[in-house]
């Protein structure tokens, strides 16, 4: 399948601009204010102390921040950032080394947690706990274990997926918290900073047509403020306008409230094909040909959130805000 304009996933021109683009401390970032209060006063406290900071788990809905998140915190901390992500380590060994190279103090960031197999995250344990690996020497009855002490540091852990995480790797995060949808206002916000670092020019409406269009996501924002970008300077004069960017983003079918043509697909088939019936999540994703977890973990927050769909103990069903956006109120069933 094509990859989707508004997918949330990371694309290689995103980590082009993501290095320009992403805010560097917290006063520079925007919104999660709740996150940016407690964190503020986490590292001033263990700033004071001259210690590291207690590990901290971030999950929710990829593009919101998470990664930029443990960036920031290894900058105000003053300490290095290791990142590294849990399929990327296969072996025990793999784990132990990485923890074996940190220095004090250091933040190591694990993107997508919850994919670490069962081996290297019980490495973690006694790393996260005691700041000790233990390593098993020789084999059979001759076998030993030896402890080996690490340096203090921080682990920071990300997730799209919270309950995929092992209570035992869960419960060794001091802090926890979840990313939220920014609001259109905040997007705004980042649009306008956004544009401004790259130099483009973006009136109020403009920005605001972006926002609203990118589905509570930074990475979204960002994405199609560079799409519209290309058309302001080519079908315009450069200057990211409310017409501009509805042009823009009408030819990038991305719908006014960020629903592209999967959204679409998905809300269409749920009315038309099995009549507005409740669906199960397999059956829906077969109908569609797209992968059931894809659907749970990146289409169907932001549906629900915006009041699309519902999902009920008998499956998902279409709201009636779902049949009117997509101009089915026809089927609507007469109570
Ligand atoms: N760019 C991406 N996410 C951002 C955020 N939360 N604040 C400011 N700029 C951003």
């Amino acid at each position: 399948m094509k990859k989707r304009i508004i997918t949330t996933d990371v694309l290689e021109d995103d980590k082009r601009t993501d290095l320009t683009l992403r805010p560097q401390s917290l006063d520079q970032y925007i919104g999660q204010e709740k996150i940016k209060e407690n964190l503020k006063v986490y590292i001033q406290a263990a700033k004071e102390r001259h210690d590291a900071l207690d590990h901290v788990l971030f999950y929710g809905p990829p593009g919101l921040g998470k990664t930029t998140l443990a960036g920031i915190i290894a900058n105000e901390m003053g300490v290095n950032l290791k990142i590294t992500s849990g399929p990327a380590i296969e072996k025990p060994g793999e784990m132990a080394a990485i923890l074996n190279n940190l220095q004090e103090g250091d933040l190591l960031f694990v993107d997508e947690i919850h994919r670490l197999n069962r081996q290297v995250e019980e490495v973690l344990y006694p790393a996260m706990e005691d700041f000790a690996i233990d390593i098993v020497i020789g084999k059979g009855a001759s076998a030993r274990s030896i402890r080996l002490n690490l340096p203090k540091f921080t682990l920071v852990g990300a997730t799209t997926r919270a309950g995929m995480l092992t209570a035992p790797l869960r419960d060794r995060f001091g802090v926890v918290h979840h990313l939220e949808f920014y609001t259109v206002e905040e997007l705004v916000t980042i649009v306008k900073r956004s544009a401004e670092v790259l130099g483009v020019e973006i009136d109020e409406d403009g920005a605001y047509e972006l926002a609203r269009r990118s589905r509570g996501t930074p990475r979204l924002a960002n994405r199609l403020l560079k799409r519209v970008r290309d058309f302001a300077q080519i079908k315009y004069d450069g200057k990211i306008t409310q017409e501009a960017a509805n042009y823009a983003l009408d030819l990038l079918e991305v719908d006014q409230y960020g629903l592209d043509m999967i959204d679409r697909l998905i809300l269409t088939t749920m009315i038309e094909k099995f009549g507005g019936k409740p669906v199960g999540l397999d059956t829906l994703a077969a109908a569609i040909g797209e992968d059931a977890g894809t659907i749970e973990e990146v289409y169907e927050p932001y549906l629900i959130k915006n009041g699309f769909l519902n999902r009920t103990p008998r499956g998902r069903v279409a709201t009636e805000l779902a049949y009117h956006h997509l101009g089915l109120e026809a089927l609507l069933e007469q109570p």
